[in-house]
């Protein structure tokens, strides 16, 4: 698995069962966004070849994975979930220190690996199909699932074992293969989930890892015709290349992608507990979750008690190393992304939105080493302002004043993205009809935007997905397709639609 010298640690991919270097000979580092001087490792700048190898290996072991009985399967990811909650304290510091989120949130994301596993595993036993009655006599009709062949998994940085539960998991008790490519900033989470499969038994190339960019892994995969689903969560854009590389060999393309989620807060809202639910929302993983609350429109009757305890309270959330129990927002995952975040806080700036609170990174002192910034509000937002349209992936939220509840659903759904929005209020008549109207796949009532638990299905709208859903029992029918089987024992040649059986 690694090779390890008194200066740093090189992690391998896992192909076929072994932990191998890449043909390349190049690596990559992975450092703590907390702090440029904590080097995690090095792994594998991997190229076409291992993928290639990945994926032939991932294609034999197929032949027999695919046969093994589901339940048996399932034992297998049974036994991955235990091992996955022993280490969940392990699992979680080494995840903050590869992305920076603080340890609360990087112990949600093993527990959410873990539910996802348990939960997974146990459809082992729930592959339910129909069986229905023939309009012909003496023959019998049903549906089963099948599992289609290799699955490429490419994985975010954002939730860097949750996610890729969320895909590998359902693939594997499905009967598929995965060849997973986990995003280039979380390397090592994505290499202890297969090292616990691994432990759990899952046989040689059922499960491959191949760390690496986009451009040398990803493409390979995308293009590949032998690789039969693709599952990615990520960028709008990249997802866009992703299923554009994809459509020549018509493989199945699961794409989860950007979001620009709203809080409405009506006149009738629980102050407190929509400021709670908004800072929870807004600043929860520094705000880089595809489900952040990044946009928050209120009553204007409600508006500035509101706005006056939300800058209030975000002033006072501590910034700094997830791993201090005593922080509340880590750091920007990485250079990059804190670029993003300063880019946009020029951008409201100059469109005229009020910069209530935060608009600058934090540097010096106990912030030297890391990408940090300052928890941003802007108010008296317009809708059509690129920072109430566009993903920021940061600690920056837009407030936008709206008149009645009817301009606040206009509002929410007025954005080119659709995974989650949610609603404060104390009327029950408002709640249903937010429900019904605001077109996203997530939807909650006096709750923030994120929180989406893994038995029901996860995925958004419009430019956030492509139809589909990962998650809860949607996600067999991302990794499976139906085989509709006709059993005839008339011993007659009977035509459908044109020999009606007699009464
Ligand atoms: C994501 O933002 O990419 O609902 C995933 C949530 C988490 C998952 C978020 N359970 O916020």
């Amino acid at each position: 698995m690694v090779s390890t010298t008194a200066k740093t640690t090189t992690y391998f991919n896992f192909i076929d069962g072994s932990w191998v270097q890449s043909v390349s000979g190049n690596v990559f580092e992975n450092r703590n966004p907390a702090n440029q001087d904590d080097l995690i490792g090095v792994f594998q700048r991997s190229t076409r070849a291992d993928v290639e190898r990945a994926i032939d290996a991932a294609a034999r072991a197929y032949e027999g994975w695919r046969l093994v009985p589901a339940p048996r399967r399932a034992e297998l990811l049974f036994r991955a979930a235990q091992l996955i909650a022993e280490r969940k304290e392990l699992l979680a510091r080494d995840m903050t220190r590869e992305m920076g989120k603080i340890l609360d949130e990087t112990r949600g994301d093993v527990q959410e690996a873990i539910d996802m596993t348990y939960f997974m595993a146990g459809e082992g036993r729930r592959q339910y199909g129909q069986t229905v009655p023939s309009e012909l006599r003496d023959k019998f009709a049903m549906s089963v699932r099948q599992p289609l062949g290799v699955c490429a998994v490419i994985t975010p940085w954002n939730f860097p074992m949750a996610i890729p539960s969320w895909k590998i998991i359902p693939a594997l008790v499905c009967g598929n293969t995965v060849v997973f490519k986990p995003a280039t900033l979380t390397p090592l989470s994505a290499l202890s989930f297969v090292k616990i499969l691994e432990e759990a038994g899952v046989p040689p190339g059922v499960v491959n890892l191949v760390t690496g960019g986009g451009a040398d892994v990803g493409d390979v995969l995308t293009a590949s015709d032998r690789v039969r689903v693709v599952s990615f969560t990520g960028s709008t854009d990249v997802g866009r290349t992703v299923s554009e590389k994809s459509a020549p060999s018509f493989k199945k393309v699961h794409l989860e992608m950007g979001g620009k989620n709203v809080i409405m807060v009506m006149d009738d809202a629980d102050l407190e507990l929509a400021v709670e639910g908004c800072l929870w929302g807004g600043f929860g993983t520094t705000g880089q979750r595809c489900t952040a609350a990044s946009r928050v429109v209120v009553h204007e009757s409600v508006y500035k008690p509101f706005l006056d305890r939300f800058v209030q309270r975000a002033r006072a959330l501590r910034v700094g190393d997830g791993l201090d129990p005593r922080t509340q927002m880590g750091p920007s995952v990485s250079a990059g992304q804190l670029e993003t975040v300063q880019k946009y806080v020029e951008i409201g700036r100059r469109e005229g939105a009020t910069l209530a609170c935060g608009g600058h990174p934090l540097i010096g002192g106990d912030y030297a080493k890391g990408f940090f910034h300052e928890p941003t509000i802007f108010a008296d937002v317009q809708p059509s302002m690129r920072i109430a349209q566009e993903e920021i992936f940061g600690p920056v939220v837009s407030v936008v004043p709206c008149k009645s509840f009817e301009e606040a659903i206009e509002i929410g759904n007025g954005v080119s993205y659709g995974l989650s929005a949610s609603i404060y209020t104390r009327d029950i008549n408002r709640a249903f009809a937010a429900m019904r109207d605001m077109y996203t796949g997530i939807f909650y009532v006096n709750a923030p935007t994120i929180g989406a638990e893994v038995h029901l299905p996860f995925g958004g709208t419009k430019a956030t997905g492509n139809g589909h859903r990962e998650a809860g029992t949607a996600a067999l029918d991302v990794f499976s397709e139906w085989k509709s089987v006709y059993v005839d024992f008339s011993g007659r040649l009977q035509r459908a639609q044109i020999d009606t059986a007699e009464l």
